[in-house]
C-alpha cells in the first residue's frame, strides 16, 4: 500500500487548520453577527462559546482523524464497524462537499471586488446596493469568477497534502495576518473610529437575547469549520509528534483574533461615516464597505485604494484557505473509498461543486424565482441544509460519540501522544464531561432554535 500523506512540520499544521477556520466567516459573518447582536455583549458569549464548546469538539475530531489516519467516512466505519455511527462520516463529506458549493459563489464575489478595488472601479459606484444587486444577479459575470476561485481551489487540492495544502497555507496564513494588522491601523487612525471602538467594547447587555447567545453559538461553530469533516480530515494527515490540545488551542485563538480583529477594521471604518448602520447585515462587506471606502477616503483616493485593495485580498485568501478544507474531505473520501487517483477525485469533486455552484450563483438572478426547495432558493437552500442542519446534527453526534462511545484508551492515548505528554486527569474527564453532557444540550438548543424558523 503506499505511505498516505502527512504535513510535515507542526507550524504547516497549525497554518492549515487556523486556514480552514479563519475564513468568511469570521471577516463577513462575525461582523455582522455583532452588529446585529449588542456589539460587546455578543463577543463575550462567543469567546465563552469557543471555549466550552468549541474547543472540546475541535479536540474530538481531532482525536477521530489521527487515531484512524483515514478519511471522516471510512474514520467512523473503522472506529464503530457496522454501526450507525458511520451514517456521521459520509454526513461530514456531504457537508462540506454541500458547503463548498455555494461557498465559491461568494468567494467569486470577494474576487470580483478584489479585481474592482485594484483597477480603481470601487470608487466610481454611486450606488453600491444597486451595483451589487446587479453585479450578482447578472449570469455571466458571477459565473467566472466563481469557475476562477474553484480553480484555484482545485490545482492547491491536486497537487496534494503537503504541496498543496500546507505549502499554500503557509504562504497565504502569514500574508493574512499581516494584512489584518495593517488594516486595523488603518482603521483606528479614521476620524470617528472610537464610536465604533465604544461599539465593540463596551457590551449592551439589553441586547443580548437567548437568540442572540444561540446565535453566538453557531457562529462559533461555523468558524472553527466545526461538526464536519473538514478538521478530522486534516488531523488524519497530523504528525504523531503534533500536541491535539496545544494545536487546537492555536487555531482557536488565532480564528477569534482574526474575527475580533475583523470587528476592529470594520466598525471604526463604518461609524466614520454617518448614515451607514452598523447591523446593515450579510451586505456589510458588499454594499456598506465599498460605500464607507469612498466616502471615507474621498480626498485621499489613494488611501482608498490601498484600503480596499488589501481588504478583499484578505477575503479571499481567508475564502481560499477554507475552502481548501472544504474541498480536501469529500476528495481524500473518494481517494480512498474507490481507490481512484487524487487526479480523478479532484476532478469529481470540482465538477459536483462547480455544476451545483452555477444553480447557486444563478439564484440570484434568473432563478431567483425558484423556490422550489422547501420554499428557498438553490442558494439559500444549500446554506440552510448544511449550516442550519447538518452542521449541528453533526456536532451533537459527534460529542456523544466521542464522550460515550470512544474507549477512554484512545482518548488519552491521542492526548498525551501515547503517554509522551504530561495533561492532567482532571482536564481529561473535564473533557469527557462537557462532551457527555454539556455539547449535546448546547447544540441541541441551536438545533430546535433553528427547526423553529422552519416552522
Ligand atoms: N470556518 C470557515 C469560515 O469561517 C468556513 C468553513 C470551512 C466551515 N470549513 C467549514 C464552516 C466546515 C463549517 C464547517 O468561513
Amino acid at each position: 500500500m503506499k505511505k498516505r500523506a502527512n504535513f510535515n512540520s507542526k507550524l504547516g499544521i497549525v497554518l492549515a487548520s487556523a486556514g480552514s477556520a479563519v475564513g468568511l466567516g469570521n471577516v463577513w459573518r462575525f461582523p455582522t453577527e455583532v452588529g446585529t447582536g449588542g456589539g460587546a455583549a455578543f463577543i463575550l458569549v462567543y469567546v465563552l462559546c469557543v471555549v466550552v464548546l468549541g474547543l472540546p469538539l475541535m479536540v474530538s475530531e481531532f482525536i477521530i482523524g489521527r487515531h484512524t489516519h483515514k478519511n471522516t467516512a471510512d474514520a467512523y466505519r473503522q472506529l464503530a464497524p457496522r454501526s450507525g455511527w458511520i451514517l456521521q462520516g459520509y454526513l461530514g463529506v456531504f457537508t462540506a462537499w454541500f458547503i463548498l458549493c455555494y461557498y465559491g459563489v461568494v468567494a467569486g464575489w470577494t474576487m470580483k471586488y478584489l479585481v474592482e478595488a485594484l483597477v480603481g472601479g470601487l470608487g466610481n459606484i454611486t450606488d453600491s446596493a444597486a451595483y451589487f444587486t446587479s453585479f450578482s444577479g447578472a449570469v455571466w459575470e458571477p459565473l467566472i469568477y466563481m469557475l476562477v476561485v474553484m480553480l484555484m481551489c482545485h490545482i492547491v487540492i491536486y497537487r496534494g497534502v503537503q504541496a498543496g495544502i500546507e505549502r499554500s497555507s503557509k504562504l497565504m496564513m502569514p500574508m493574512l495576518l499581516l494584512i489584518i494588522a495593517m488594516l486595523v491601523v488603518f482603521s483606528f487612525s479614521m476620524p470617528g473610529s472610537r464610536e465604533g471602538l465604544r461599539f465593540l467594547l463596551y457590551p449592551d447587555f439589553s441586547k443580548l437575547t437567548s437568540s442572540v447567545v444561540l446565535s453566538a453559538m453557531g457562529q462559533a461553530f461555523f468558524s472553527l469549520s466545526l461538526a464536519m469533516g473538514c478538521l478530522c480530515t486534516y488531523a488524519s494527515y497530523f504528525t504523531d509528534d503534533a500536541k491535539l490540545i496545544k494545536t487546537a488551542g492555536s487555531v482557536a485563538l488565532i480564528d477569534t483574533i482574526v474575527a475580533i480583529m475583523s470587528g476592529f477594521i470594520i466598525f471604526p471604518a463604518v461609524f466614520s461615516v454617518e448614515a451607514v448602520a452598523p447591523d446593515a447585515g450579510p451586505g456589510l462587506v458588499f454594499i456598506t464597505l465599498p460605500h464607507v471606502f469612498k466616502i471615507a477616503f474621498g480626498g485621499l483616493p489613494l488611501l482608498g485604494w490601498f484600503f480596499s485593495v488589501m481588504f478583499y485580498l484578505l477575503l479571499l485568501l481567508a475564502a481560499l484557505t477554507s475552502m481548501f478544507s472544504l474541498h480536501e474531505p469529500p476528495t481524500a473520501f473518494l481517494i480512498e473509498h474507490f481507490n481512484i487517483s487524487r487526479r480523478s477525485a479532484t476532478a469529481v469533486v470540482t465538477l459536483v461543486c462547480v455544476a451545483v455552484g452555477v444553480l447557486c450563483s444563478l439564484s440570484f438572478g434568473v432563478l431567483a424565482d425558484f423556490k422550489g426547495l422547501f420554499g428557498l432558493t438553490f442558494f439559500d437552500f444549500f446554506d440552510f441544509v448544511s449550516a442550519k442542519i447538518f452542521l449541528p446534527v453533526g456536532g451533537i453526534i459527534i460529542s456523544i460519540f466521542v464522550g460515550w462511545r470512544l474507549d477512554r484508551e484512545i482518548i488519552v492515548a491521542q492526548l498525551t501522544n501515547h503517554g509522551s505528554l504530561r495533561v492532567p486527569s482532571w482536564l481529561i474527564s473535564a473533557f469527557v464531561f462537557l462532551l457527555r453532557w454539556i455539547i449535546p444540550l448546547a447544540v441541541g438548543g441551536i438545533f430546535i432554535k433553528e427547526l423553529g424558523l422552519i416552522g
